[in-house]
């Protein structure tokens, strides 16, 4: 039987109703089935598939198309979770028309139901916009890696009072354009608090403590597929590199030993076919 799928407004709920949101990203069918049949409630098909699917060194290179490539296996391999599709660099800074455009093909090709924007008070006019146009729109707040060259790299944002001030403004702003989330990425956990507590909306946290609505983290992050680095804000629930890793030497080991395939995995002719292919042979 087919779940229906939760959408923006389920979000917003579960806030207004005190459960927890724990989102991940997915960027195939197979991973978003495992975490859909989990329960997670929210899939972000993020543009982080820049490093951990492409092996990029920063959102930056990802393409419009490329996430709409891979929200729609997403959307194939899930039934359950709302589906965010993040809006690469520069596909919603240019103007709000082009903005526009670019969130609706991510909804009609993508099949995603929502999308993600980086950014504050400068980019609340084009949410409104994409909101007003029945587009959900989720914000991301703090650590901001599409201006990863203008913030210096991954580091904890919003440390002085004046801009843990202007923080707040930027989630406020999103929120009277009409965001149903705003994602807070290496906030300090005060300035985390102090949005959640001050916004109707759900603060999705990573790398900004345990007092936002919900947290989200990147899958390859969180299951120790990707070891190019481990952030300091994910917690590793498996190593399925390292397990991945000795498997593969396993089974070059079994392949040049002649240990596989084996009986198990090999089919062949019925009797009655062997010896007439055994007679054609010899005669050939
Ligand atoms: O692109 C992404 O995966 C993200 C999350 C890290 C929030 O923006």
């Amino acid at each position: 039987m087919k779940t229906a799928r939760l959408t923006a407004r389920d979000i917003v709920a579960m806030k207004r109703e005190g459960r927890r949101i724990a989102a991940l990203t997915a960027y195939d069918y197979t991973s978003a089935r495992m975490i859909d049949a989990a329960g997670v409630p929210v899939i972000l098909i993020g543009d982080t598939l820049g490093m951990v699917v492409q092996g990029e060194d920063t959102t930056l290179p990802v393409t419009l198309d490329q996430v709409i490539y891979h929200s729609r296996m997403v959307s194939r391999g899930s039934q359950r979770a709302v589906l965010i599709g993040d809006m690469p660099f520069m596909t919603y800074q240019i103007s709000p028309e082009e903005a526009l455009r670019n969130a609706a093909r991510l909804l009609t090709e993508g099949k995603v139901g929502a999308v993600k924007v980086e950014g504050g008070t400068e980019v609340a006019p084009t949410v409104e916009r994409m909101v007003k146009a029945g587009i959900p729109v989720c914000g991301h707040l703090g650590f901001t890696p599409q201006s990863a060259h203008t913030l210096g790299g991954p580091r904890i944002q919003a440390r002085e009072p004046a801009a843990a001030m202007a923080l707040i403004a930027d989630a406020k702003a999103l929120e009277s354009a009409g965001a149903f989330a705003v994602v807070l990425e290496l906030v300090p956990d005060m300035v985390a608090e102090a949005i959640t507590r001050r916004t109707s909306i759900p603060t999705i946290g990573i790398g900004s403590g345990p007092r936002c609505d919900g947290e989200i983290q990147v899958f390859h992050d969180l299951f120790g597929l990707y070891t190019d680095f481990q952030p300091v804000h994910t917690r590793r629930y498996l190593n399925v590199a390292e397990q991945i890793s000795t498997a593969a030497r396993h089974y070059v080991d079994d392949v040049s030993a002649r240990k596989f395939p084996g009986p198990d995995q090999t089919r062949d002719l019925n009797t009655e076919s062997a010896e007439a292919f055994g007679s054609l042979l010899k005669s050939a």
